[in-house]
């Protein structure tokens, strides 16, 4: 178990963050204004970060291997980005009128996805997502959209379907039944979502067969992180190229956490070719930022230079000058060297861990690509959101693992996200593979 005197002073009952959080509980529902970081009993609260290292409030520093849910790529306090964003702070902050740094990050991002032509900006991957929905029914006139089951893709109602559905809820594994993930949807949400079978051809193609003339958009993410990142199997993206072109549908591509894989994105190493792609996350420097990207016909539908545009979106922090310079130094370092350093660093992690893991006797391993990884307290092969969900039991697991790696200095999201940041090299991934099998030791056995 982790300990209340040691790295874990945290959760000591009288430590500095317990009275943080719990006098942020009397004003923030449940002490913050985010769910995905959130663990029991209360988060560790940050005081500052430079490279792969983050303080808490009590003083004490781990190595983050969660870098703001995936989106800081150069880790804390990059000095480039740090630079540019006090250089445009003297500027101005944001303007009514657009600014060249908005042109500079859209040119940049062009210049690396083969499938944009045109790009739009937000100030999150949800507004971004929701944008990318919008644009496809506009485009087909269709209103209903296809997603996988268990993809997570933040929080637009559409998309707030079937990501947290459990044995008793989930249906026909070859016809996953729609199910709200949260409150607050119209019951008309469920109807206009159908959910697909990750990996599941055959049921994809039975399913589309039956809806495809409904449906607008069929949005995945490349390497979805809800369903412990299961790899594509071979030819499922240019399968679902094929599929969505033959029924009119246009295909989406949630890159929000997948661009971190490489230059080009998931879609570059994995293929598919999407009408449209969302961003956030890297490409904002570690400020809020989001994107939409594609076909110049269907971005043609935002452009208010002929009158109204067909779908409008609004936003008056989009393509903010301050993110846009933060986003355009933090993309500008991330070259293809850079890339194939992370990249290999990766493959190091998840091996090592991985034999951390069978060394300890413990069924589990590290999935994901490049610099994204997840814990995964399972050794069987994850091709699909059922395979990932392991129960109750496991799920506790994991959360005492989490605590067990934060009591050696590594930060991990609860559920086991991580991923790496260009400050880190071989020592961090060795620190990394050390705290694990502590931890796991620490963990006992099974049972
Ligand atoms: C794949 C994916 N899409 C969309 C989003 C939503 O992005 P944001 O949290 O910036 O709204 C997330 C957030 O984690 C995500 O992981």
């Amino acid at each position: 178990m982790a300990t209340e005197t040691g790295v874990n002073r945290f959760l000591a009952a009288d430590s500095r963050t317990a009275r943080l959080y719990e006098e942020a509980s009397r004003y923030i529902p449940g002490g913050t204004s985010r769910l995905h970081y959130y663990f029991r009993p209360y988060p560790i609260y940050a005081r500052s970060g430079a490279g792969c290292r983050v303080v808490d409030v009590e003083g004490v520093e781990r190595t983050d291997f969660l870098n703001n849910m995936t989106a800081l790529i150069h880790g804390h306090a990059n000095p480039a980005i740090n630079r540019a964003i006090a250089e445009q702070l003297e500027r101005g902050t944001a303007f009514s009128e657009p600014a060249e740094p908005e042109l500079a990050l859209a040119k940049l991002l062009i210049g690396r996805v083969p499938t944009l032509e045109q790009i739009r900006f937000a100030n999150s991957g949800t507004e971004a997502v929701m944008m990318a929905i919008k644009l496809a029914r506009a485009f087909t006139g269709r209103s209903r959209i296809a997603k996988f089951e268990g993809f997570y893709h933040g929080y637009y109602d559409y998309v707030q379907v079937s990501y947290s559905s459990t044995p008793e809820t989930w249906g026909d594994p070859d016809a996953p039944a729609s199910v709200p993930s949260s409150g607050g949807l119209a019951d008309s949400v469920v109807d206009d979502v159908l959910v697909l079978p990750f990996n599941n051809r055959a049921a994809v193609e039975r399913l589309l067969e039956q809806h495809g003339q409904s449906i607008a958009a069929l949005i995945v993410d490349p390497l979805s992180n809800r369903c412990g990142f299961p790899r594509p199997a071979e030819g499922f993206y240019a399968f679902l190229r094929e599929i969505t072109r033959a029924h009119g549908i246009v295909l989406i591509f949630d890159e929000v956490i997948s661009f971190r894989i490489g230059y080009h994105g998931a879609q570059g190493k994995y293929g598919g070719e999407p009408d449209l792609t969302a961003f956030g996350k890297i490409i904002g420097g570690g400020l809020p930022v989001g994107a939409v990207g594609g076909r110049a016909e269907i971005m043609a539908l935002l452009d208010p230079s002929r009158g109204d545009p067909k779908v409008a979106s609004g936003g008056t922090f989009s393509g903010n000058p301050l993110t846009m310079v933060a986003g355009l130094a933090a993309m500008e370092q991330m070259t293809p060297e850079a890339y194939a350093r992370l990249d290999a660093l990766g493959e190091r992690l998840r091996r090592r861990a991985n034999a951390a893991f069978e060394a300890a006797g413990e069924p589990g391993q590290l999935t994901g690509d490049g610099s994204l990884f997840r814990i995964l307290l399972t050794s069987e092969p994850i091709v699909d959101y059922r395979g990932s969900q392991r129960g109750k039991a496991s799920a506790e697991r994991m959360a005492r693992l989490h605590l067990n790696l934060l009591d050696e200095g590594i930060i991990v999201s609860r559920d086991g996200l991580g991923c790496l940041s260009t400050p880190m090299g071989e020592e961090e991934v060795d620190q990394f593979v050390r705290a694990l099998e502590r931890s796991l030791r620490k963990l006992g056995p099974r049972g």
